[in-house]
């Protein structure tokens, strides 16, 4: 085996956690006559990602989701990673361009849970007294949906500018009843005009080009209510991932600048995200 035979080695073991959450198998032995099946548990046995007796997932696979991300869901995580490595290595251009409908809803149903547990912790009081909440870069409408579904009396307006997105959240817009609550709208941060409409908005900036993000924040800012609330995520220095998604990489000083430059007061740094008022 050369090295190279080893890192492809690697993505059999993520194909493996894929095809094995996708059908149930991380939790129970496959059919006999299901033989790619099997050998996919055996390879994740040897190399410690799942336990046997009973067959169950080890504690690093359980800590492989996103935070608030069932196992189960696995399979549509490592679907996503591979086809965006795929795009990467075919020498697609930096940016959001997934196209397939069943990665952007897996995406979505990742982000609300994401977005929910952040926006829960970083202003719990912003989140009770919300009436409208403005979800940058909605893509299938995961946090819109997720915080609506969560507050009864909340609204949301979810931005987006990619035509798959678009149709993906529209339909699950519908389906999860809210269409009289969400507004999925074909427009870029960058043209927003809405004037104190919102009293909190999420801003996803690695997903959003450096120049769009600066071009957007005055704007959400003045579309926010007084003492509304934005929250924007971090991401690492020199983030080939988050590079490659479209946006850029925004370590926590120079996020707390771009607030507070843009003219947001009481900006903190949480976690994961910063946070900064209107
Ligand atoms: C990965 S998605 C976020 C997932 C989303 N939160 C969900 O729940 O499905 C990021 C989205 O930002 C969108 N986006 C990128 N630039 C944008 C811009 N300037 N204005 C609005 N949306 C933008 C992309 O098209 C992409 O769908």
């Amino acid at each position: 085996m050369t090295e190279f035979d080893d890192l492809i080695a690697q993505f059999w073991i993520l194909g493996s956690i894929g095809r094995l959450a996708e059908r149930g198998l991380l939790y129970r032995a496959a059919a006999p006559d299901d033989e790619v099946s099997a050998l996919g548990q055996q390879l994740l046995i040897d190399t410690g990602w799942l336990l046997t007796d009973p067959l169950r997932p080890s504690a690093r696979l359980l800590a492989a989701p996103p935070p608030g991300v069932p196992t189960s869901a696995l399979s549509g995580y490592v679907r996503e990673q591979i086809a965006r490595i795929g795009r990467f290595a075919e020498g697609a251009p930096p940016g959001w361009s997934e196209p397939n409908r069943d990665h952007i809803r897996w995406r979505g149903r990742a982000s609300g849970l994401i977005a929910q547990g952040i926006v829960e912790r970083c202003c719990p009081d912003v989140l009770q007294r919300a009436t409208d909440f403005l979800d940058v870069g909605t893509g299938a409408g995961g946090i819109a949906i997720r915080l609506c579904e969560a507050s009864p009396g909340l609204r949301a307006v979810g931005l987006e500018i990619s035509p798959a997105a678009l149709d993906v959240a529209r339909v699950d817009v519908e389906a999860a009843g809210l269409a009289d609550r969400v507004e999925i709208r074909d427009q870029s941060v960058a043209d927003l005009t809405d004037v104190e409409a919102y009293d909190l908005a999420w801003l996803p900036q690695q997903f959003i080009p450096r120049g769009e993000l600066l071009e957007a924040l005055p704007r959400v800012l003045r579309s926010l209510r007084p003492d509304g609330a934005l929250v924007v995520a971090l991401a690492p220095e020199n983030d080939l991932p988050n590079l490659f998604s479209g946006g850029g990489t925004l370590p926590a000083e120079e996020a707390v600048k771009l607030l507070e430059e843009a003219g947001f007061h009481t900006v903190e740094v949480h976690d994961e995200v910063v946070t900064g008022r209107r």
